[in-house]
């Protein structure tokens, strides 16, 4: 393979410290081709080593694909790397909740966060997954052809309301998820601009911003006015909202910092709808269709759940038992991982796999290309639940599978995903078998999660 030779912007960066990257244009690097098919050249870049650069301008990017790599950039050097550039966009939405936050305030958010999503605090939700999948399912008719995608964006964006607002009036719902819809294009399209243009745009009274900023307004209200009906109110519904609402800081120094302020509340429950509702729907979205594409699997995905629930809904307590749907998930997020890339930049030099990164780089370490290396797992991209024995497991980096992340910016919400993904499937999977529609060439949307593009036609049979 050749070693390309790159132009980083940062004049600190030592060209002959670089490591080696695929051929690029002069002047715009994979710039274009970054913008147009970003899984095409992180996938060519990762034939040329485990830690390689390519050129997005104005940055360079450092791609992470060895899971040794990957443990050193999160595990170990966490403290030098952080979200920076990565994601200024996002904060027009979610502000400094979790997702965005760095240093102090990041550490202090999980610390006073954490205990909320223990699974003794969130396991009270696995009634309302398993209830809004049977309340969900009605909806569907023997032979009728859905886009699972979105009917999984539907599912979903129900239970994230109740489970954190406990709101479940459809009108209600509806304008939420129709704001946050809008808000999530408008942060992912600003996303994808160079820095000075996307300030400007987000500055301007443009068609697109202003309906932005409408639909953040309705967010901001919806959430304040339930903010201060529970503090008003004094009552716990049980919900995420009243128990971040309940969070008292023990290492305060002052009694008024031991709770979030409203706008930190605010910022963290936006944070979690976010991130939390299309990342599950996408899951799932990924898993039907792997399922109909292997109608063998899908049987004896079939035969678990009868044999294991014999025709009753399914609750946590059934979960255990569910092993094979469990491989299917696990199996499905290696193929589909719903976030297919993550982001650091480094906020002081440090040393990786024998190189200098420079202050100011910008990180990758995409789960999407680690989850596909046959060095890792035999037949990559064949869909084998069969393969996640607890050996196998137990033999495998803890980085070579990374869907929730890892170190100190885990996932918070896996518990939760999983919890909700299992009991969904299950339920839906009592009832019905899918078929993918043979007309529909299924291609990757890579956007924030990786959705599939123009949705996922599927056909439904009643299953007797
Ligand atoms: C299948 C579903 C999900 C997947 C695949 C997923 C994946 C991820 C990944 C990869 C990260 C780390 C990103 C990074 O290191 O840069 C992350 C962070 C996060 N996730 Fe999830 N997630 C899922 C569901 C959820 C749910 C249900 C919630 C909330 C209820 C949630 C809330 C969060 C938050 C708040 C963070 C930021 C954590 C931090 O930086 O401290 N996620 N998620």
């Amino acid at each position: 393979m050749t070693t390309s030779v790159l132009y980083p912007p940062n004049p600190s960066v030592n060209r002959s410290n670089l490591p080696p990257g695929p051929p690029e244009l002069p002047i715009v690097g994979q710039s274009f081709r970054y913008v147009r098919d970003p899984i095409g050249i992180m996938q060519e870049s990762a034939t040329y080593g485990d830690l390689v650069t390519m050129s997005v301008k104005p940055a360079l990017v450092y791609l992470v694909n060895h899971p040794e790599l990957i443990r050193e950039l999160f595990v170990v050097n966490h403290q030098s790397v952080g979200r920076g550039r990565n994601i200024e966009a996002l904060k027009y939405l979610m502000g400094d909740g979790l997702v965005t936050a760095d240093g102090p305030l990041h550490l202090r958010q999980r610390r006073l966060m954490q205990p909320q999503f223990h699974h003794r605090r969130i396991a009270g939700y696995g009634e309302v997954m398993t209830a809004y999948a049977l309340r969900h399912e009605p909806r569907w008719q023997d032979g009728a052809r859905v886009d699972m995608a979105q009917e999984m964006s539907d599912l979903t964006l129900h239970i994230v309301v109740k489970t954190l607002f406990g709101l479940d009036l459809s009108d209600e719902v509806r304008r939420i998820g129709a704001a946050f819809e809008l808000s999530n294009d408008y942060v992912t399209a600003r996303g994808n601009q160079p820095r000075r243009l996307r300030a400007l745009c987000h500055r301007l009274p443009l068609p697109f911003t202003r309906r932005f900023r409408r639909g953040l307004a309705f967010l901001d209200q919806t959430v304040y006015s339930l903010i201060e009906q529970r503090r008003q109110s004094g009552v716990d519904s049980n919900d995420l909202l009243s128990l971040l609402l309940q969070v008292r800081d023990d290492e305060a120094d002052r009694p008024e910092d031991a709770v979030m302020t409203d706008r930190q509340v605010r910022d963290e429950v936006i944070t979690l709808f976010a991130a939390g509702h299309e990342t599950t729907a996408v899951a799932l979205t990924w898993t039907w269709y792997l399922l109909a594409a292997h109608p063998g699997i899908q049987t004896r995905f079939h035969d678990e759940l009868d044999g294991a629930l014999a025709g009753r809904p399914p609750t946590l307590d059934d979960l255990p038992n569910l092993t094979f749907t469990e491989k299917i998930l696990t199996e499905s997020m290696r193929l589909y991982p719903p976030i297919w890339t993550t982001g650091r930049m480094a906020f002081q030099p440090f040393e990786l796999g024998g190189y200098p990164i420079p202050a100011g780089a910008m990180l990758a370490a995409p789960p999407l290309i680690t989850h596909r290396d046959p060095r890792w797992f035999d037949d990559p991209l064949e869909f084998q639940p069969d393969r996640w024995t607890p050996e196998f497991r137990e033999g495998l980096h803890r980085f070579a599978y990374f869907p929730f992340g890892g170190g100190p910016r885990l996932c918070i919400g896996e518990g939760f995903a999983w919890m909700e993904a299992k009991l969904l499937l299950a339920t839906l999977g009592q009832r019905w078998r899918v078929r993918h529609d043979p007309r529909h060439a299924v291609k990757l949307l890579p956007l924030v999660s990786l959705r599939p593009q123009g949705g996922m036609p599927m056909y439904l049979e009643r299953r007797h």
